[in-house]
């Protein structure tokens, strides 16, 4: 393994020379790149900070991020932050501890006086954050990681949420892991025998896609007969396979090819999935009557918005029902009625948070629906609470019919 070597530019940041938070900072991305074989930092053009819900990190979260922001005066790089633990204008209405909605925004509060942009989603190229093709990020949201590298051009590892601001406050990330050609080659050819029929089973698909790649990179050819994926399509699965695996990149036929040459047609497992039972059988399925209906795991796009007002056709829910998604992509849909159309049928739309970041238990949910096999994935252990995973459309006739 080859040893770090820092430029005399980061030897003085990491001795204090623009003060203790940047040398905090610059110690933790030179630790990690050092122990993942890191050569060098390198620059990135963009950070994405993830772990920041006060549900998940409480008060010694805070004390971190307040430290390692200690006099940095304006990140260096564009920084978005992940979903939090509370719709910010719901506070009250959610009934939730002063301590914590004190906690939360302050968390929000530091972020945001050093620079870093509160969109609060976890689909910030969704919401504005442009990324050029080729760019070296430090994204830190497993779902988005996987999106950025294969469906957008990027390169970031998948690190950690205080690894990624760390690396926002130096504007510097490790050489190492994605960032490198050869970690980029296809490492599995998956044949998907299976007909999916809508981005409910392309979830299904990516578990059982994560589960059996690990952190390898998956290229993964459809059924003939299977239609084009759609984005939707594509998001459920990377968000599935980053989460029940390490996938960080994937490729797929006729969305994301995978680069000609370097030999790895040989070397790649050959891997069949012609069943979603092993997927469905990870998610531990609850029955009965939820009181959560959830969409938007990642967030929701305005045309997914749309497709949800669609399969309501102007019904009302019976069950509290969440439509998650960012406050850019909801303005969008307020702009185009659509906000006003899921209002009318009594959906919450639910901003800067999300079913895992979210306290589900303080607010007194047992057993949720959702669409999205990550969520479904992550609920039971990260919230303690059960869950019925099933399509969109199936979904959407629990919320109307309120079981
Ligand atoms: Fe996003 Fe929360 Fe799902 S951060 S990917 S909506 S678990």
């Amino acid at each position: 393994m080859q040893d770090l070597e820092l430029t005399a530019e980061e030897k003085e940041v990491l001795a204090g020379a623009r003060g203790p938070g940047p040398a905090k900072a610059m110690e933790l991305v030179a630790a990690v790149g050092r122990a993942m074989g890191a050569g060098r930092l390198v620059p990135i053009s963009s950070a994405h900070v993830s772990g920041i819900s006060y549900a998940n990190i409480g008060p010694h979260g805070l004390s971190f991020i307040r430290e390692i922001l200690e006099g940095v005066d304006r990140l260096p790089v564009r920084t978005t932050i992940n979903p939090c633990g509370m719709d910010l204008d719901a506070a009250d209405s959610w009934g939730l501890p002063r301590e914590f909605v004190e906690g939360q925004k302050a968390i929000i509060d530091a972020l945001s006086a050093a620079g870093a942009e509160p969109l609060l989603t976890c689909t910030p190229y969704r919401a504005g954050a442009g990324i050029e093709r080729g760019s070296v990020l430090a994204w830190a949201e497993s779902s988005a990681v996987c999106w950025a590298n294969s469906m957008l051009g990027a390169r970031t590892n998948r690190v950690g949420g205080p690894e990624a601001l760390a690396s926002a406050i130096v504007g510097r990330t490790g050489e190492y892991g994605l960032l490198l050609d050869r970690n980029r080659l296809p490492t599995h050819v998956v044949d998907a025998v299976v007909y999916l029929k809508d981005p409910s089973d392309f979830g299904l698909l990516g578990l059982s896609i994560g589960a059996m790649a690990g952190s390898g990179v998956p290229f993964v050819r459809f059924a003939v007969d299977q239609p084009e994926p759609s984005e939707s399509d594509l998001l459920y699965m990377a968000a599935a396979m980053a989460a029940s695996g390490a996938v960080g990149l994937f490729y797929a036929e006729g969305a994301a090819p995978p680069p000609a040459g370097g030999g790895w047609e040989d070397r790649a497992s050959k891997v069949r999935i012609d069943s979603l039972d092993r997927a469905k059988g990870m998610l531990g399925n609850s029955r009965g009557a939820p009181d959560l209906v959830a969409f938007g795991c990642p967030h929701c796009s305005v045309g997914e918005m749309k497709e949800i007002s669609r399969l309501l056709n102007g019904r009302r829910v019976k069950a509290t029902t969440w439509v998650m998604t960012s406050r850019k992509a909801a303005e969008r849909a307020e702009a185009e009625g659509v906000l006003d159309n899921l209002r009318a049928s009594g959906v919450q739309i639910v901003r800067d948070t999300c079913v895992v970041s979210a306290p589900l238990d303080r607010l007194g949910f047992t057993k949720v629906a959702l669409d999205s096999a990550k969520a479904a994935f992550y609920c039971p252990s990260h919230c303690g609470v059960e869950v019925i995973h099933s399509s969109a459309r199936e979904c959407v006739e629990k919320a109307v019919r309120g079981r």
